[in-house]
């Protein structure tokens, strides 16, 4: 069982420590909540547990049907345990509904299915609020190879076609989603986390927003949404705390 060590990074939402095997780190879930690129910022009480065992059973799931991820395991309420990525500095978007980023840009109502999905990339800065990108920008900076880039591409769909179908079984649609992408020992891996933070997920019927929307909107009952994902993720048996 591989030491906790130093803290080697403090995010938004989350801390990544060292362990004693260097290709081994540690993912800290907070409750620490942020939106319109840090300028709101609060707590929402029990976000780290939810977050951390939604992405650790969507991580062991998407595993299952052969996507390729940092996860190793779950360790505690908090924390997990992932190998160490060199991250590519992207973002991938994919879209099955229209909503926030992309209805803001061309002015288009929320809600709307796009058949077929529309995948972006975003470059990962803080600073410049990730700005949409296309491949040029990419290779012309040598942020990945073009080799890489469908590599992403294709295993961004993948991951979208089984969470896709993996939500619909619980009654949610997932609207779109942000994934992180790193290397490892030459091949490509899915990193981050996968939450409700990352990903719209909308009650079939209802269209009741459950993830971090209530939070960014000021919708009311945060805490619940989270636990609500997790409650349908884990199974009717388990709650967060
Ligand atoms: O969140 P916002 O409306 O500003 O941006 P978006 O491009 O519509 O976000 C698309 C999806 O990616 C949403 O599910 C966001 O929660 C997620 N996202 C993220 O996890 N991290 C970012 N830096 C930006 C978006």
């Amino acid at each position: 069982m591989p030491q906790q060590g130093k803290q080697l990074y403090e995010g938004k939402a989350k801390i990544l420590y060292a362990t004693d095997d260097p290709t081994l780190v540690i993912q800290y879930f907070k409750d620490d909540a942020t939106a319109f690129n840090a300028q709101k910022k609060g707590t929402i009480l029990d976000k780290g547990v939810c977050n951390n065992r939604i992405s650790a059973a969507l991580f062991a799931y998407l595993e299952s049907k052969g996507v390729r991820t940092h996860f190793v395991k779950q360790l505690d309420e908090r924390s997990m345990l992932v190998k160490k990525l060199e991250i590519v500095p992207l973002e991938v978007t994919i879209r099955n509904i229209t909503a926030g980023g992309m209805s803001r840009m061309l002015g288009i109502e929320e809600g709307i299915m796009l058949k077929p999905p529309v995948f972006e990339w975003h470059y990962k800065s803080d600073a410049l609020s990730d700005p949409l990108i296309n491949d040029d920008h990419i290779i012309a900076m040598g942020w990945a190879t073009a080799k890489e880039l469908s590599a992403i591409r294709a295993e961004s769909f993948k991951v979208n076609d089984a969470l896709k179908a993996f939500f619909n079984d619980r009654q949610l649609d997932l609207v779109d989603f942000k994934l992180e992408f790193g290397r490892f020992q030459g091949s490509l891996l899915l990193g981050d986390e996968i939450s409700p933070d990352t990903m719209r997920l909308w009650e079939h019927g209802t269209r009741n927003k459950l993830d971090k929307d209530r939070f960014r909107r000021d919708l009311g009952s945060v805490e619940e949404a989270y636990k609500e994902v997790l409650r349908r993720v884990l199974g009717e048996s388990q709650v967060c705390r």
